[in-house]
């Protein structure tokens, strides 16, 4: 990830967590924007920025809804372990292509369930009844590769990189078409 992201570029994480990731590649950025819409994960994230600066480096609380209605383009949007999770997921590849400066990159990680054994899919309703899982996207990577077509992007690639025997979270890197 690091070696996709120059020092002129402007980053926007979304769906950052407690920003592990943010934490690793911030400084190889001009500036790194990572967010998510829990208070209690920026509030982590926060602290673990005191501890250690990276001065290209903020955390906010927003989604991508609520960010492209600022109007600021970046030049890579990130978002890891995250699309399976939001509500509205032709709505939120929507938003981010508006966030993309002209020819911007996304680049995803996600765990595409319908890929995965179907044991995890038919444990996820349990759970959610019991409520042990939040609301879940369930697709293939195909079907991601083509949500992210129909929402103005070409994909560039679409790499697995898991240590384990089948992997279902795909890399894939799509810029902004025109
Ligand atoms: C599985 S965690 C992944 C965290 C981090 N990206 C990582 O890979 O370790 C998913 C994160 O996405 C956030 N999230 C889920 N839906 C979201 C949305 N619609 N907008 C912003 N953040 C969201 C959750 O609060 C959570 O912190």
């Amino acid at each position: 990830m690091r070696g996709l992201l120059g020092p002129k570029d402007s980053v926007l994480e979304l769906g950052c967590g407690t920003g592990s990731t943010a934490l690793l590649l911030a400084d190889g950025t001009a500036s790194y924007l990572a967010t998510d819409f829990s208070a209690e994960m920026i509030a982590i994230a926060e602290s673990k920025l005191a501890q250690q600066p990276v001065s290209q480096l903020s955390f906010r609380v927003a989604s991508a809804e609520t960010l492209a209605a600022e109007g600021v383009r970046y030049d890579a949007v990130l978002g890891f372990n995250y699309l399976h999770l939001v509500d509205d997921l032709p709505g939120t590849l929507a938003a981010i292509r508006d966030l993309l400066a002209p020819g911007g990159v996304f680049i995803s990680k996600t765990a595409c369930l319908s890929d995965m054994n179907p044991l995890i899919r038919l444990a996820i309703p349990v759970m959610q009844l019991f409520g042990r899982a939040p609301h879940v996207n369930v697709f293939s990577a195909t079907a991601l590769r083509e949500a992210m077509q129909s929402a103005g992007f070409a994909v560039d690639f679409c790499e697995y990189h898991g240590s384990g025997r089948k992997d279902a979270r795909p890399v894939i890197i799509a810029h902004k078409t025109e």
